[in-house]
């Protein structure tokens, strides 16, 4: 009889420790161990079988016949966008986001539109009961689409129901958290279970040719939970984010082994469900004054993702010996970098007046890759000229004044023409640029191009009034 070993497993990272302590020593997190048997994944109870005998398979050559992946498009444009082309015969697929935000709703719709386009679907809810998603599909408008539905938690009997009757188009597991199999003694929600129950829904996709979508919560640390663990199995992992506090939903690919993951799909959440955004940058623009001073739009990136941020300046005249800087969402210390860069080498002087720095929406922004777009908000400020509405910034300012390039200068063009930004200011020297901002771009060399740029288009538009 194999002897059972108590081992401790953090529930955020995977690793696996020999005794409990308050902190993992791999990822830091407080509070993550839990006790989990080591009967594993796989692990016959009582380890009675004995090892089988290796079978050879057949080895083969890098070219030959390649099957192009067929897809099953959902005709929700912003869903098939992110996907890649629409969803991949065989693959699974991780859709990931806070509780709350809209995951079970959003593939509620695609269930229900692809049942109409007469695939077969199965809808497997862990965390609501069959009114509860009935009552949501008549609230969406789908409860007649033909989607066979069911309760269910335990992975065997899932399996079971699926290989009844037709093979399903379409799987929709809701959630990776709650599933749980018999072969792992854990509870579930546990690294074991999740990892156990994932890796036989992705065996059943991979031999029967189903698409599985996995639905995963995501804990605070912005990881899915059960975590990292279930990102590297699946085929494509795709986020489920909320842009704060507003109605507006964005869908990012992360990872995907069919397509790019570069692609967003933005939707709103309405009274009756999600709504695709075709154009968001009218929303997105319509928020922001377009003859305001002091506002320009940083194209950063937070980790592999794009984000388009406001930032915020507002200069005015001291009544102080010592003029104020005051800075929210970024580094004061390289706020006073980017004042001196203007002042020794630009000519704009500020010494005479109070600097007020701020990023929209509560973000912090650590990237150096935001000194031009402050340096335009605060001389945009300075000089009363608006900036261009529809014009992003991004580039690192040395102190000899000049412009550097940033990494990932087509990743941020590419968010900001899918936000419907329509010009950029950049780094001289950028990685070529491809797409729409070709020839609506502007490469400065020097920091003092950009002020000659900003000055100069008070001449173009101002000198006409
Ligand atoms: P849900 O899809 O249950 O989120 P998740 O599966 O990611 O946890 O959606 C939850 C929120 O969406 C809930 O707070 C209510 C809101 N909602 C709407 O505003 N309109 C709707 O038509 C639906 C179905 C949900
Ligand atoms: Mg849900």
């Amino acid at each position: 009889m194999a002897k059972t070993r108590i081992q401790f497993i953090c529930q955020s990272c995977g690793a696996v420790s020999p005794r409990w302590a308050g902190k993992c020593d791999a990822c830091g997190g407080w509070n993550t161990l839990v006790e989990e048997g080591t009967g594993g994944i796989g692990a016959v109870p009582g380890g009675l079988r004995s090892p089988r005998k290796g079978r050879p398979v057949a080895l083969t050559t890098l070219s030959g016949e390649i099957e192009d992946a067929p897809r099953i498009v959902s005709g929700i444009a912003e869903l098939d966008r992110a996907t890649g082309g629409g969803f991949v015969p065989g693959s699974a697929l991780l859709v990931g986001g806070d509780p709350g935000i809209g995951k079970s709703t959003l593939l509620m719709q695609a269930a229900a539109a692809l049942a109409h386009r007469g695939h077969r679907v199965v809808y497997v809810s862990g965390e609501e009961a069959v009114a509860q998603v009935r009552l949501r599909a008549q609230r969406l408008g789908a409860a007649t689409a033909p989607v066979d539905l069911a309760a269910e938690t335990n992975v065997e009997d899932i399996l079971a129901t699926l290989a009844e009757g037709r093979r399903p188009d379409l799987v929709i597991l809701d959630s990776i958290q709650t599933l749980w199999t018999d072969l792992a003694e854990s509870a579930p929600g546990t690294v074991t279970q999740v990892r156990a129950a994932a890796q036989a829904v992705i065996r059943y996709a991979k031999s029967s040719g189903a698409a599985v979508v996995l639905v995963g919560h995501v804990t605070k640390e912005g990881q899915i939970a059960g975590p990292r663990v279930v990102e590297h199995m699946v085929d494509a992992v795709l986020y489920f984010e909320g842009e704060g506090g507003h109605h507006f939903r964005i869908l990012r690919a992360v990872k995907n082994r069919f397509g790019p993951t570069d692609e967003i799909g933005v939707f709103e959440m309405s009274d009756k469900g999600l709504r695709e955004v075709s154009n968001p940058s009218e929303l997105f623009l319509g928020e922001r004054h377009a003859k305001a001073p002091g506002a320009a739009v940083f194209a950063g990136m937070e980790g592999t993702r794009p984000v388009l941020v406001e930032i915020q300046a507002l200069v005015a005249p001291s009544p102080l010996g010592t003029p104020r800087r005051t800075v929210v969402g970024w580094d004061g210390a390289r706020l006073a970098m980017v004042l001196a860069v203007l002042e020794a080498h630009c000519g704009v002087r500020f010494a005479q007046h109070d600097v007020y720095l701020n990023v929209a929406g509560g973000y912090r922004i650590a990237e150096p890759a935001a000194d031009l777009a402050v340096a335009a908000a605060l001389v945009s400020s300075l000089t009363g000229i608006a900036l261009p509405a529809d014009c992003v910034y991004f580039g690192e300012i040395s102190l000899s004044g000049a412009v550097r390039p940033v990494a990932h200068a087509q990743q941020r063009l590419k968010e900001a023409e899918k936000l419907g930004f329509a010009q950029a200011v950049l780094p001289s020297g950028s990685e070529e640029i491809t797409g729409g901002f070709g020839s609506a771009s502007f490469l400065c060399a020097t920091l003092a191009d950009l002020v000659v740029r900003i000055a100069g288009s008070l001449r173009r538009h101002g000198g006409d009034d």
